[in-house]
């Protein structure tokens, strides 16, 4: 094969990156950037802490930067975001300033949902939020309608669906909820509204989302009750947090795309450093195993409560899987990505149960057939899922992130295995949660 070419054309504000396909596979060893749902939380959490949280790797991300403003402008004093340590002076469970402005979570589903429960139990102020294009459009009720049951005073657009929202804050009650959907944001949403709540506040689901939350409300101070049997986990509110040291691991999201690059390019044999091995987040991991991917683990350790380990994966040829149930909200957004490694399986891959896929960024269903489709891909989608069969060939097209980071990052994995040519548009949504994707892309490349 030839050597790999990439170039990015800045037609603002949209860049589209035209990348050539790879010649020979990545080798070496790299680091990704920090876990966004480990930034926003302890972003969020020492901002509502009494005392100085310091927080080490978080992720530079647009994202995490939105929390970041938003907070600021509720009186959290969070230093500069690109120094190696920043620092946070929290005000308080309950102690949140009335912004000034409307607070804007940008692209940041996890911003708004997360920061919601905090803004609704909190008695005597008024909260406008909003976000990008992408976010008014996902559903906020899943987060609305259980805060109401706690007595919260929100409001959004078409029945209180959508942002933007107005929030009344005031104190709530405790409530049991049953998710009807296995989700980190609407659990954490809870728990955070129940910090400022007396009594027990408890969120069941149907299978166990990633419990980043729970183990840094521990760490602060918070008094939780988990049961892994039930899938249920008990706030003790209200609670009082203090400040405390975060060490932020790698985000396995953003590694990735690297180890399904790795794994699908002749003559590689990458490790990618420092990786949050959460188990709730590893299931990506289990999926490449299935699929008989050469992965191992190595250097396993655990960092201010999150186990990590450094990931070495070598070119594999993979076997096609079938992936649903528990393990779906366990690599939810690694779902993109898998289908670009299913690609090149032997046999036919098939995705199911993962219609939370549809709300999302963009409607990640859809939009990866039609840009898998427009390289050439066959594949079917499904109401919850993709049927991708293997051992295809891609040729380079024109393609769409659908302003979508996850979208745009593993099109650009795609282009490395399709024949010529492929030009990404809206490549510059990678920066969501990887804004040194094409940094690193041109390094292994080069390498
Ligand atoms: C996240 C939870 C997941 C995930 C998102 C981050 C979090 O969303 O897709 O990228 O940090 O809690 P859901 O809770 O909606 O599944």
């Amino acid at each position: 094969m030839s050597a790999a070419l990439l170039r990015l054309t800045d037609r603002a504000p949209h860049q589209t990156l035209e990348i050539q396909s790879a010649g020979a596979g990545l080798t070496g060893r790299i680091r990704v950037p920090g876990d966004k749902s480990i930034s926003h939380r302890a972003l969020m959490l020492g901002a509502i802490a009494a005392g100085e949280t310091r927080i080490q790797g978080l992720l530079l991300g647009e994202d995490p930067r939105s929390t970041a403003r938003c907070f600021r402008a509720m009186g959290a004093e969070i230093s500069d975001l690109e120094a190696e340590w920043v620092s946070i002076r929290g005000r308080g469970v309950g102690q949140l300033q009335e912004p000034a402005d409307v607070l804007d979570a940008g692209n940041s589903g996890t911003t708004m949902r997360l920061m919601l429960g905090l803004l609704a139990a909190q008695p005597d102020s008024v909260f406008t939020v909003t976000g990008d294009g992408s976010l008014r459009s996902r559903p906020m009720d899943r987060v609305i309608q259980p805060l109401g049951q706690m007595g919260a005073n929100i409001w959004g657009r078409q029945g209180n669906r959508l942002a933007p929202l107005a929030i009344r804050g005031q104190r709530l009650r405790p409530i049991h909820y049953h998710s009807p959907i296995a989700s980190a944001q609407v659990k954490s949403c809870i728990l955070l509204a129940g910090l400022n709540t007396a009594g027990d506040t408890t969120v069941t689901e149907p299978s166990l989302s990633r419990d980043h939350s729970e183990r840094m409300l521990r760490a602060f101070g918070a008094r939780l009750s988990v049961d892994p049997v039930t899938c249920s986990v008990t706030l003790h509110g209200p609670a009082q947090l203090s400040g405390q040291t975060v060490i932020v691991p790698s985000d396995i999201s953003s590694a990735a795309f690297w180890l399904v690059a790795a794994a699908i390019l002749p003559d590689s044999e990458l490790v990618v450093e420092n990786v949050g091995v959460n188990p709730t987040r590893t299931g990506i991991l289990d999926v490449l195993q299935q699929m008989e991917a050469d992965l191992t683990l190595e250097n396993q350790r655990e960092v201010t409560g999150e186990p990590i380990a450094d990931i070495r994966i070598r070119t594999s040829q993979l076997k096609a899987c079938t992936v649903g149930g528990d393990l779906i909200p366990r690599m939810i957004d690694e779902v993109p990505i898998l289908a670009v490694a299913a690609l090149f399986a032997k046999g036919t891959t098939v995705i199911q149960d993962a219609a939370e896929l549809r709300v999302k960024e963009s409607d990640r269903i859809a939009v990866m057939a039609a840009q898998l489709g427009r390289l050439g891909a066959t594949l079917t989608e499904r109401p919850d899922g993709l049927e991708i069969p293997g051992g295809q060939s891609l040729s380079g097209a024109e393609v769409d992130s659908d302003t979508d980071h996850r979208i745009a990052m593993s099109l650009a994995i795609a282009a490395l295995r399709a024949q010529g040519t492929t030009q990404i548009h809206r490549a510059e949504a990678a920066a969501v949660s990887y804004p040194t994707f094409i940094d690193t892309l041109r390094t292994l490349l080069q390498s």
